[in-house]
């Protein structure tokens, strides 16, 4: 069996297998030394199992994510489909500038992550390396940080709003890592995108937690 690489993260080797006369992408948690046996094995089956269960979660809330075709929880493998597409980092780097059709984008990755968060789930990594473009739709991919809270979210309940402003933090900083001049911009963008799922109150709630966090990491580094 032909297996070609497409990834190696800090966790998991990703690479492409002809299964089934398909070809799918299997991402695959490779044991760490430095941990005990059973104890490394017990960590790859909890993420590879939540990775899962988020990637399915998110399907069911109407957001593109590859289909699962199989889980392995023997050899912590996912396997998947296989999505030939360009992540939206890549658009964004670009030296054409940003054009309409990549805020467009940037919008819609807004509103994923808050239909995601409306149905209780965080992403974990919602950055736009996060993101393919595949025919001109967008997949959110890389659920491996994911935590599935259970609950909708509700003004009140402060603990959760901290957890979504974090996600959101994530992307700001992602931004700001690519074009620090117009991170703002694509980040009120982003937050358009986020509004229309998460609507106005909730999405000032999490927005100025966000200012919030990044006022204490200010003070925390002087
Ligand atoms: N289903 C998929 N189809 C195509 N490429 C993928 C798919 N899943 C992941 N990739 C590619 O592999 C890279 C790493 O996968 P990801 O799930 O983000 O793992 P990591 O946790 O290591 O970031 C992605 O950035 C993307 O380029
Ligand atoms: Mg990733």
């Amino acid at each position: 069996m032909s297996r070609k690489p497409i990834a190696i993260g800090a966790e998991a080797v990703l690479y492409l297998e002809d299964w089934l006369g398909m070809t799918v992408l299997v991402k695959e948690r490779v044991p760490k030394g430095y941990r005990r046996a059973e104890f490394d094995n017990y960590i790859r089956r909890l993420r590879t199992i939540n990775e899962a269960r988020a990637m399915l979660r998110a399907r069911e809330l109407g957001i593109p994510v590859p289909r699962i075709y199989d889980v392995d929880l023997v050899n912590m493998r996912i396997r998947m489909e296989y999505l030939n597409g360009v992540p939206l980092v890549k658009f964004l780097m670009s030296n054409e500038g940003l054009n309409d059709k990549v805020i467009n984008y940037v919008r819609i990755m807004g509103n994923y992550v808050g239909i995601l968060h409306r149905g209780g789930i965080v992403h974990g990594d919602p950055t736009p390396a996060n993101a393919l473009v595949v025919d001109d739709k967008l997949y959110l991919i890389d659920f491996g940080l994911s935590e599935i809270l259970g609950r909708p979210p509700n003004a009140q309940d402060i603990r959760m709003l901290y957890k979504l402003a974090l996600d959101l933090n994530v992307t700001l900083r992602s931004f700001e890592a690519l074009h620090k001049d117009q991170s703002n911009f694509l980040f009120t963008e982003f937050l358009n995108g986020y509004r229309s799922a998460m609507g106005p109150e909730l999405t000032d709630r999490v927005k100025s937690m966000v200012n919030r966090i990044r006022r204490m990491v200010r003070y925390a580094v002087r």
